[in-house]
């Protein structure tokens, strides 16, 4: 039995990085696994400084995009975290079992902490190294367990967050009882999608390097106007020595479907401006339907809000199995 579970904090709207890295193999997962489970991660959400007068509508945008990429409501559940509320019994559970040694040598911890000592933001003195940032693995091993998946789709930075889901659901078998499979990520090879300004960065949801989804064509043309390049004149990909040409390339090739041989050679003795203008205009075709059907579903919110409590609903069934399961071995129920 193939059990997908994926989750994306609602930090902003959803980029191309986002769709390529993770989004696009949902989709294709959805189709195949025996069941399959997409959330916006809200309570991992609030870890890091946000908006509350905003983040009603930020995981709102975020359902929408799901939807919009292709998320199906017949072959998955779509659900906001914070709505089954046993993510978080069972990431207290878990609690009880993890090291803090297991956490706190995690790259990802270590990187957050930095950022949001950093970020200079209003409220971001509140959020030092709060114990959630730490423990934010340990939620996201909840999520992932509470359902008995066992495939995980992700970009690569979270695959040692999936080592960690593993070190915790062995320890708890260990410990009280075979209850939790053991999780593979699912990660594509070669869909690390770059900042366009700093191809040495990923893109990002912060900053405006990134090309959101429901971004307008003008914008994505602007954006990639702008786009970093460097001083020479071949279209080549090149990671060491071209690495924003190389970025663009890799759009261009998983967004056309063409391979990156083709590109170049279609592209010999032709310029970056010439190159860097029909890109924008494979991005702006290929993101036409989702940003029609996202216009769609932007009109009809009550159909959207009866997909997730349906899906939320659904989800409580299946947590609560598993968690019953749990407290029994723990002599909790
Ligand atoms: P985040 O936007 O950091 O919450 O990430 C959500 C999901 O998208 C995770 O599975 C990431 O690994 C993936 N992802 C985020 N940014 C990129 C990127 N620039 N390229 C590829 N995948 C990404
Ligand atoms: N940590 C993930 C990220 O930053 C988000 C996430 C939370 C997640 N829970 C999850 C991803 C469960 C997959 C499965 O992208």
């Amino acid at each position: 039995m193939t059990k997908v579970f994926s989750g994306i904090r609602p930090s902003g709207k959803l980029h191309l990085g986002n769709y390529l890295g993770a989004i696009k193999n949902w989709i294709e997962l959805q189709n195949k696994a025996d069941q399959a489970i997409f959330a916006v991660v809200d309570l991992h959400g609030i870890t890091t400084p946000y908006d509350p007068k905003n983040y009603k509508e930020q995981v709102m945008d975020v359902v929408l995009d799901y939807l919009a990429a292709g998320v199906d409501p017949k072959k998955s559940l779509l659900i906001r975290q914070s709505k089954v509320p046993q993510h978080t019994e069972l990431g207290w559970i878990f609690n009880t079992i993890t090291p803090v040694s297991w956490l706190d040598r995690l790259p990802n911890y270590r990187e957050k902490v930095s950022q949001v000592e950093q970020s200079g933001e209003e409220n971001s003195k509140s959020y030092q190294n709060n114990l959630s940032i730490l423990a934010y693995p340990v939620l996201m091993a909840a999520d992932i367990l509470l359902y008995k998946s066992n495939l995980v789709p992700v970009g690569d930075d979270q695959k040692q967050h999936i080592d960690l889901t593993n070190e915790i659901g062995a320890r708890f078998n260990h410990v009280f009882g075979e209850v939790f499979p053991n999780v593979k990520a699912h990660i594509v090879q070669g869909a690390r999608i770059m900042s366009l300004q700093d191809p040495s960065k990923k893109m990002s949801k912060t900053g405006d390097e990134g090309i959101a989804l429901s971004d307008e064509p003008d914008v994505i043309r602007a954006k990639f106007k702008k786009a970093t390049t460097d001083s020479g004149k071949e279209i080549k990909f090149d990671e060491k020595e071209k690495s924003g040409i190389s970025n663009l390339l890799t759009i261009y090739s998983l967004l056309s479907g063409k391979d990156i041989k083709k590109i170049e050679a279609d592209y010999g003795g032709k310029g970056y401006v010439e190159f860097k203008n029909d890109l924008a205009e494979v991005v702006v075709e290929f993101l036409k339907p989702f940003q029609d059907k996202r216009r769609e579903l932007e009109k009809d919110p009550k159909h959207v809000i009866q997909i997730l409590e349906r899906s939320e609903e659904e989800a409580r069934k299946l947590a609560q199995k598993t968690l019953d399961e749990v407290k029994q071995l723990m002599g909790l129920l």
